[in-house]
């Protein structure tokens, strides 16, 4: 434990098989615990700024939570209305926070401001999701693979649609832990080659592997875990159309998830975009795990904020 403490989070390739395992495992503990009604401040006197500068549900309320369970205090920071709205730089805001603050979650829109950040604070940053990562979001769906499936080593992931944030994670997460990922996307849509590349090193290493495709069909042939995300994320507002026609092949329904293993499992970060990227059907039908795994958030945040602070 002593080798997360102090650490930032801010990309799960930071982080080895063996400390990525425990964050499952003080996760899997802390939900436990919440079901029997068991409670630990071990956070007690403890405070959690949460930057956003873009919105959220699920990040906020399940870090908000977590840290109260825990026995702690989050205070909801909106950067339009912190001096940073103003020209503070990152780097004073740090300085600044670290004085009052034992952690600091961020949700912006350039990855390079979290690491600036977690540069000048002398406190945790936890990163609540960039335009290239979401790294809180991935450690919950590990979770939630690891709930339904039993184990992560040697699981099928197809991931459909968007080479976006969510699918970097999961693609850096998942190869950690010894999973099959393929991702079909739409041709210009793709993960980014330097993240794919890594992924395909970390493959080698763990038993998985990495595998691109433009079919949604072939991906999701023999997998036991179908994902997808929004088509347009935060910020991709003005090429909503665009998108919009690009992706309409890469829908989710049930006729795709058919082609999946007997007992897969459907997968989405949220929220979603229902009748886009996947279907009624689908969200409601009994492949779906979103809502465990937008639980598993909750559980997840609690083992961060307790392995880093
Ligand atoms: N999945 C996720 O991060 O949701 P929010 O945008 O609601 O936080
Ligand atoms: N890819 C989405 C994830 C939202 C949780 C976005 O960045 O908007």
């Amino acid at each position: 434990m002593a080798r997360l403490k102090g650490r930032d989070f801010i990309c799960l390739k930071d982080f080895d098989r063996q400390e990525i395992w425990q964050f499952l495992e003080v996760a899997a503990q802390a939900k436990r615990d919440l079901y029997r009604g068991v409670t630990h401040r071990p956070l007690e006197g403890k405070s959690l700024g949460m930057i956003f500068t873009k919105p959220s549900t699920r990040t906020r309320v399940a870090f908000e939570v977590a840290i109260f369970q825990l026995g702690g205090h989050g205070i909801f920071l909106s950067a339009s209305e912190l001096q940073l709205g103003r020209g503070e730089t990152i780097e004073d805001t740090a300085r600044v926070l670290s004085r009052y603050l034992d952690a600091v979650m961020i949700r912006t829109f350039d990855h390079t401001e979290v690491v600036r950040l977690a540069e000048a604070a002398s406190v945790p940053v936890i990163n609540g999701l960039t335009d290239f990562v979401h790294p809180c979001q991935a450690l919950a769906d590990l979770m939630t693979i690891w709930e339904k499936k039993g184990r992560l080593q040697g699981v099928r992931l197809a991931y459909v649609g968007d080479g976006n944030n969510v699918a970097h994670s999961l693609l850096l997460g998942g190869t950690k832990m010894g999973m099959h990922i393929v991702v079909a996307s739409p041709e210009g849509y793709q993960p980014d080659p330097e993240v794919l590349e890594l992924a395909r090193r970390q493959a080698e290493e763990s038993g998985g592997s990495v595998h691109l495709t433009s079919d949604p069909r072939e991906a999701v042939r023999g997998a036991d875990v179908v994902y997808t995300d929004v088509w347009v994320s935060m910020g991709q507002e003005a090429e909503k159309q665009q998108r919009l026609r690009r992706f309409g092949e890469f829908q989710v329904n049930a006729d795709l998830m058919r082609l999946a293993r007997e007992d897969a499992i459907f997968m989405h970060c949220l929220p979603a975009h229902r009748g886009e990227e996947v279907t009624d059907e689908v969200m409601d039908g009994k492949w779906s795990a979103v809502f465990d795994q937008a639980e598993n958030r909750l559980h997840t945040h609690k083992a961060i904020l307790m392995l880093l602070l």
